[in-house]
């Protein structure tokens, strides 16, 4: 179905056309206060002032020249030229039904081009725990995917995992010193604690120097592809993976692993992007190193400022594999759009990387480079994030603790339910409170991380998402049980009949629903996806307070049972398919 924004708009731009002799934007929003309308054209004055005209004049005569009354009610014009639109009550009732019956997509149009688009995204680095900052770029990158995907686009999922590096060196050593069986059953490879693995490693080879020089041994051995040294590097990669793919599964997260294109993955190509970008006269030689100077960028001296890609000792950087890898998603993956997802202290990096890459021509006007990032996760005291004992939190003890303070929101709600049930339950709440407060921010800001906030039954939680879920799927089970098949009721339903203003509000939203998708999606914001669906729930708690559903009697039943039915699987949608957060029919 087109966007009703769309319809509009191109309504009214005719108008504005046939009125002041060319095209301009009507720009049509929602509108901010249900007081004014439903929806808003904003456009009058720009227009107006380009044909040096009054802008409450030019309103009124588009208004008298808008072929509109099979949607809205008369506008009005208010304001210095706004133009107030209301949807008609035929009109709702008949795109309420059209949503309805399509199943699949709830109304929601896919894109008009699909593209190629890479999303860049958690990357977590081998041999350490997860911390919170993965957390946050696993989860948002895991919604920008999943709407890219909903709109038809065609995802490709790239965890850039850090598999690569120096650090490689003193990991492989500590690993020949320390498990030499590994060596000869490497199946049985069993890093107990990665976390201590690598602090115990990077110790050593902090305090004894012919361990470094080991180390540093290993790391040429590495970059030459020696066997034995790749077979354990090949170890340590897949303990790391075993620690955070359960993570992905619990998270709900899409990656898999075939999704991991690591920083090894580039290493071959490293050289070749450091010759090219010097046959292409822009890597020069600066104080021993390689760097590139993309234009426009200055340090605080107001000196050019190098995005180094090769160290004096040869080494190459972080920058340099995002370059080959940039090269690498455009040349081969016929990227359109490539999307990475990283906090916000990342985005000299970005910018530098996007400027080099148009530089050396891999990318042109026609490809789309973003870098979305988000703020810092904090603690009570305001700090960044960190354990009592002042450490870094590891994502799987922040799960399991969101999950057993889950269970006591279980009990108080339903204490009677089967423990099976009550712990399934805590999963699904504890999981999600975690998730959907972090998406219900806006990712720019920091927030502070609070157990009891996410997990309250109040306010733009997952428990109060999950809650109006779960209360609507017992009205369904409450009708199906006195009535017959309300299924059949429903499909044979030909008009609904909206009489109630609560009625009216609920179906204006649900109409709205691919709005919220549209603007989330376009602007990377999972909470403009969390306030559509609380605004959502809010509008459905009012309807039923104000409208028997199960009591009331034909016409209205079928259009409130109707009303009720799309409520939820909208909820549905928005949590499960496009947050990952799983809705739950019984709470
Ligand atoms: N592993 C990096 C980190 O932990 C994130 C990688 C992001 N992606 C990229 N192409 N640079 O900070």
């Amino acid at each position: 179905m087109r966007k009703l924004t769309d319809i509009l708009e191109e309504r009214i731009s005719a108008a504005m056309g046939a009125v002041i002799g060319k095209n301009a934007p009507a720009l049509v929003r929602p509108a901010a206060d249900a007081k004014f309308g439903d929806y808003q054209a904003n456009g009058m004055m720009a227009a107006a002032k380009q044909v040096k005209t009054n802008p409450r004049q030019l309103a009124e005569n588009v208004v008298a020249a808008m072929e509109i009354a099979d949607i809205c009610e008369p506008p009005e014009v208010a304001g210095p030229g706004f133009i107030n639109l209301r949807l008609k009550d035929s009109f709702l009732a008949e795109r309420l039904l059209g949503i309805y019956r399509d199943a699949e997509r709830l109304g929601v149009d896919k894109a008009e081009t699909p593209k190629i688009v890479v999303v860049d995204y958690s990357a977590p680095n081998i041999a350490k725990q997860m911390h919170v900052g993965h957390l946050r770029s696993t989860i948002i990158g895991d919604c920008i995917a999943r709407l890219y995907d909903f709109a038809g686009h065609t995802v490709i999922r790239q965890n850039h995992i850090g598999d690569w590096g120096t650090q490689f060196g003193m990991l492989i050593a500590y690993m020949k010193a320390q498990y030499p069986h590994l060596l000869d059953h490497p199946a049985s490879a069993q890093i107990a604690d990665l976390e201590a693995f690598y602090q115990n490693a990077k110790q050593l080879s902090d305090d004894n120097e012919s361990f470094a020089k080991q180390a540093r041994q290993e790391v040429v051995q590495l970059h030459n592809h020696y066997p034995e040294t790749m077979a354990i590097w090949k170890q340590i990669v897949d303990q790391s993976r075993q620690h955070y793919q359960p993570i992905y599964e619990s998270l709900n997260i899409t990656l898999t692993a075939d999704d991991e294109r690591g920083e090894s993955f580039y290493a071959d190509q490293l050289a070749d992007v450091v010759a090219e970008l010097k046959v292409k006269g822009l890597a020069v030689e600066s104080d021993g190193a390689v760097c590139v100077f993309p234009e426009g960028f200055k340090n605080k001296d107001g000196q050019p400022l190098p995005f180094i890609i090769q160290k004096s000792d040869g080494a190459f950087l972080y920058a340099t594999t995002d370059l080959a890898a940039l090269r690498f998603r455009v040349q081969d993956l016929k990227a359109e759009t490539v999307i990475y997802v990283t906090d916000a202290r990342q985005a000299l990096h970005f910018q530098m990387l996007f400027a080099a890459a148009k530089m050396a021509g891999w990318v042109d006007e026609r490809i789309t480079l973003e870098h979305v990032t988000f703020g810092t996760m904090l603690g009570a005291d305001g700090k960044p994030f960190k354990t009592r004992t002042g450490g870094t939190v590891k994502l799987k003890d922040l799960l399991d603790e969101a999950v057993e303070r889950a269970k006591a929101v279980v009990e108080e709600k339903n204490p009677d339910l089967p423990a099976e049930q009550k712990a399934q339950i805590a999963r699904a709440v504890g999981v999600g409170a975690v998730k959907y407060a972090d998406y219900a921010n806006n990712r720019n800001s920091d927030y502070v991380f609070s157990f009891d906030r996410m997990l309250s039954l109040d306010g733009n939680t997952a428990p109060y998402m999950q809650y109006a879920y779960a209360r609507i799927k017992s009205i369904q089970r409450k009708a199906a049980g006195k009535e017959v098949d309300i299924q059949n009721e429903l499909n044979g339903l030909s008009a609904l009949l909206l009489t109630e203003p609560a009625e009216k509000d609920l179906a204006k939203l649900l109409v709205r629903y691919d709005q919220a998708i549209a603007a989330a999606t376009e602007e990377y914001r999972p909470n403009y996806l969390t306030s559509y669906l609380y605004d959502l729930a809010q509008a459905f708690s009012r309807f039923y307070t104000a409208c028997p559903v199960l009591t009331a009697q034909a016409p209205h039943r079928p259009t409130r049972l109707l009303l009720c039915d799309l409520t939820a699987r909208t909820i549905r949608h928005g949590l499960s398919e496009l947050l990952g957060i799983e809705v739950l029919d019984q709470m």
